[in-house]
């Protein structure tokens, strides 16, 4: 039995990365929480791997750890200003710690679809917020998308009144406290490996977030349905340590950014697509999708927005002003 689990394990790993670098060649470790496939940041990732592997061949290595297999979001900064590893992609949402300046993406009914969101980030404001935390050691290349947020329970929601009184996984961001609170729900902050534990064995009645983690993660097969709200973003900021990134010789640095650009411009004009084909996935697999009338999606508004007066100073009127421009 010894041999066979040393096996597997074996077998698993070499599964999850690239299974080897040569000597000489720099290793790149991009570490990631989610699946890799019918996922748009697992995808995303996986090309830049195979990108890198193909066209730096001789300098550089990259191997990529998903599924939370070498660090969860709540560790994976702290190890990258400690050189353990040099890039992930964690939300927007899990920078807390780092800078207040993200919570703009967190705000309910801030964007209206990914579009939005992609517009805003290209403005010279969301530019600027990748170099935000550069005295803190840490450097934004570029935001990859995931998709919009929808709300799951252990019951139906078709009213914000539904969520009254129910524990709701969040990640740790101050602003998905603050929304769940205005439901008169309880928010309970947890990294995103042990969400569809919590569910399975009610520690927390639901959870939010894009159909590709729902099917992803499986949540859908341990909660009694999915209300399509389209109520928030899931978006990504691809980061690595200031230290490591100048570090580099001026031709590796130069070629990794090209390549990363190409990948990310392939595939965020993807990430809508890969959410839509999760959330029919969910339905094939038998999951429960709940569409709201509009006059129930406004009352989800009405009860969730007045949460932006609370983070107006973090995130700045202007920008609001820009973000609500944008959706027009
Ligand atoms: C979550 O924690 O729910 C998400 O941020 C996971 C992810 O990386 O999409």
């Amino acid at each position: 039995t010894a041999v066979a689990m040393t096996l597997t394990a074996g077998a698993v790993s070499a599964e999850s990365h690239s299974g080897g670098c040569d000597d000489g060649e720099m290793v790149i470790k991009f570490s990631h929480v989610t699946n890799s496939d019918r996922h748009p940041k697992g995808i995303a990732a996986s090309l830049l791997m195979e990108r890198v592997n193909t066209e730096m061949d001789g300098k550089a290595c990259m191997e990529v750890f998903p599924n939370s297999t070498l660090y969860n979001d709540d560790q994976v900064l702290e190890a990258m200003l400690q050189g353990d590893v040099q890039l992930a992609a964690p939300s927007l949402s899990k920078f807390e710690a780092f800078t207040k300046q993200f919570r703009i993406f967190d705000l309910p009914f801030m964007f209206k679809n990914v579009d939005a969101v992609d517009a805003f980030q290209t403005s010279e404001t969301g530019q600027a917020m990748k170099e935000s935390m550069s005295r803190r050691g840490l450097l934004g290349l570029e935001f990859w998308h995931n998709g919009m947020k929808q709300f799951s329970a252990n019951k139906a929601l078709n009213k914000p009144e539904d969520a009254k009184g129910l524990k709701f996984r969040v990640q740790p961001s101050d602003v998905l406290v603050a929304q769940m609170e205005a439901l008169g729900a309880s928010p309970q902050p947890m990294a995103f490996s042990e969400v569809y534990g919590a569910l399975q064995t009610g520690v927390v009645d639901g959870q939010e977030n894009t159909w590709s983690n729902i099917y992803g993660q499986k949540f859908f097969e341990v909660q009694d349905g999915v209300t399509e709200t389209n109520h928030g973003i899931i978006d990504y900021l691809v980061v690595t340590s200031v230290d490591w990134f100048e570090s580099l010789d001026d031709d590796v640095r130069e070629q990794l950014t090209t390549i990363l650009r190409e990948v990310t411009e392939t595939r965020n004009a993807e990430s809508f697509n890969v959410n839509e084909e999760a959330k029919k996935a969910i339905l094939d697999a038998g999951g429960v999708v709940r569409e709201l009338s509009p006059e129930d999606r406004q009352a989800w508004v009405d009860a969730m927005k007045p949460v932006w007066s609370k983070f107006e100073g973090d995130v700045g009127a202007e920008n609001i002003e820009a973000a609500q421009k944008i959706n027009e």
